[in-house]
């Protein structure tokens, strides 16, 4: 059985989530029931990620200690998941113990090998990104609260695995993507390699995982949270689980975390002698109006509030049909709404009103019989049909927007063929004919339900249990004729912007 092992990155614990955190996260959950559907076997991983200054001047902030102030806001996490209907396999705090001996593990077999070093080191340190910055880096203007540091820390060797990582890159071409991303951290290679400051003093910092080796230094954030990716797996506890998902299938990150997968975590596995993972995408931002949603800004969408107000299938439908992976997207309410309307309450809820009102008029409300089909139904058939290897394609290569476009399309088409053949005047006449188009449209419904479950868990399972058609497949005939549908409420009422 193939298998399928992907992970969101684990989000920072100083703030309530938002919807950045949530896109990540409801596309990989999107991505795991496609694969999943297709009969793969599936590893889905997010979490937190615990340590460092941010989470420390988080809990400084409201006067916890970070581990309560975690412990605080993990269920929130939590309680956004299970509302967003996220079907995850595991959940990893950073402060966990089994993440900590990996960690401290990982340390020690690096230090051994004689890749970590200590050195006094002065420099601008960016205290917001939590780094020691380049001159050129200070230069861009692009960092706030930069100051000089003078200190002796302990550095990762990263400098040692330039080459290997650039070598690696461009005979993997599936490694980084998109292609534009890829160029960036190419370009970012041009420039020699610096190493990597993997230490702070506990004196400055001392949130964080004490270094094995020594007392007065706590592991960096970063060197800490990555390796999160191979703890949940098992590394150095659980080998045959370890051996049977690692290297992971996919990473998902926003863009603003690229340098930090593409460049530490690649040599930092180098290091431990580990395989890459296949794939790292970095998506875009969600911007409101033009500036990336974030706290600091008091711009940015509380996920949770959406839901209650619009129903999670809806919310998950605008964010995985709104965003072309790999660009910025823009969330507005406006644009929220149209989308909604015109997917789902004109084209997708209608088809369902259409042809359960046509049924229930013409037919008692059961399932009429597929009849011969014509030329018209035939056409419906055959992309149906095509749809899946389709879909199956564009999913695996990310276009999870344009996967969603191609079975809307499918809905308009059956829309657009209902109104040709008019059922309700074939009626009058012909009932038989007239079933069969009822048949053809319900079933293509039918299927519309199916390869949309992985974006709307919800609301397609209800489709289906009208049609009497839980449980059925994308194959063609999944609608048994004489199946009593369901009465239903409008499944999308239309909405008006307020
Ligand atoms: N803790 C690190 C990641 C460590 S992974 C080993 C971190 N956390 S974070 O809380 O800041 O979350 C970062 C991720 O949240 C981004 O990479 C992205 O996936 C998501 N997003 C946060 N804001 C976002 C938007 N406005 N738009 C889209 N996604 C964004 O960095």
């Amino acid at each position: 059985m193939n298998k399928f092992y992907i992970t969101t990155p684990i989000y920072y614990v100083n703030d309530k989530p938002h919807i950045g955190h949530a896109y990540t996260t409801i596309l990989a959950d999107v991505l795991a029931r496609y694969h999943k559907a297709e009969g793969e076997e599936v590893f889905f991983l997010t979490g937190l990620d615990e340590h460092g200054q941010k989470v420390f001047q988080a809990a400084e902030k409201r006067g916890l200690s970070p581990q309560d102030h975690c412990d605080d806001l993990a269920p929130r996490f939590l309680q956004l998941w299970n509302n967003l209907g996220i079907q995850y396999n595991d959940f990893i705090r950073t402060t966990q113990l089994r993440h900590i001996a990996v960690v401290r593990k990982v340390l020690r077999q690096v230090y051994d090998a004689g890749d970590i070093y200590a050195d006094e080191y002065e420099g601008w340190y960016s205290v917001s990104e939590e780094r020691f910055i380049t001159e050129t880096e200070k230069e861009s203007g692009a960092f706030r609260d930069v100051k000089k540091l003078k200190e002796r820390n302990w550095f990762f060797r990263m400098s040692k695995y330039q080459q290997r990582l650039m070598d690696y890159i461009g005979s993997h071409p599936e490694f980084l993507q998109p292609e534009h991303r890829k160029n960036e951290v190419l370009g970012f290679l041009r420039q020699p390699l610096g190493d990597l400051c993997i230490s702070r003093p506990k004196s400055r910092m001392s949130w964080g995982i004490e270094l094995p080796f020594d007392k007065e230094y706590v592991t960096y954030v970063w060197f800490d949270a990555l390796l999160n990716y191979i703890t949940s797996p098992g590394y150095n506890a659980d080998d045959a689980s370890f051996k049977k998902w690692w290297p992971a299938s996919i990473h998902l990150i926003g863009k603003d975390i690229l340098t930090t997968h593409a460049v530490y975590w690649t040599t930092m596995l180098f290091a431990m002698g580990l395989p890459l993972p296949k794939t790292i995408f970095a998506h875009g931002w969600w911007l409101t109006g033009e500036t990336k949603m974030s706290k600091s800004l008091g711009n940015s969408i509380n996920p949770l509030d959406l839901i209650d107000k619009y129903g999670i299938d809806s919310v998950r439908y605008y964010l995985m049909s709104e965003m072309v992976l790999g660009q910025d997207a823009n969330f507005t309410m406006e644009s929220f709404v149209k989308r909604y309307n015109s997917d789902l309450a004109n084209d997708f809820g209608n088809l369902l009103n259409r042809v359960g009102g046509l049924i229930g008029k013409y037919f008692d409300g059961r399932v009429p019989e597929e009849g011969t089909a014509t030329k018209a139904e035939k056409e419906i058939q055959t992309y149906a049909i095509q749809l899946e290897d389709r879909i199956k394609q564009l999913v695996e290569t990310l276009y999870i927007h344009e996967a969603i476009d191609a079975t809307l399309t499918l809905v308009r088409r059956v829309n657009k063929y209902m109104e040709v053949q008019a059922p309700w005047a074939v009626a009058k006449t012909d009932l038989v004919r007239a079933g069969s188009i009822l048949y053809t449209a319900t079933e293509a419904l039918r299927m519309v339900a199916v390869f949309l479950a992985p974006v709307m868990p919800s609301k397609t399972k209800e489709v289906l249990e009208i049609l009497g058609a839980v449980g059925t497949n994308v194959l063609w005939g999944g609608l048994k004729s004489g199946t009593q549908l369901k009465p239903h409420a409008a499944l999308f009422p239309r909405l008006e912007l307020v």
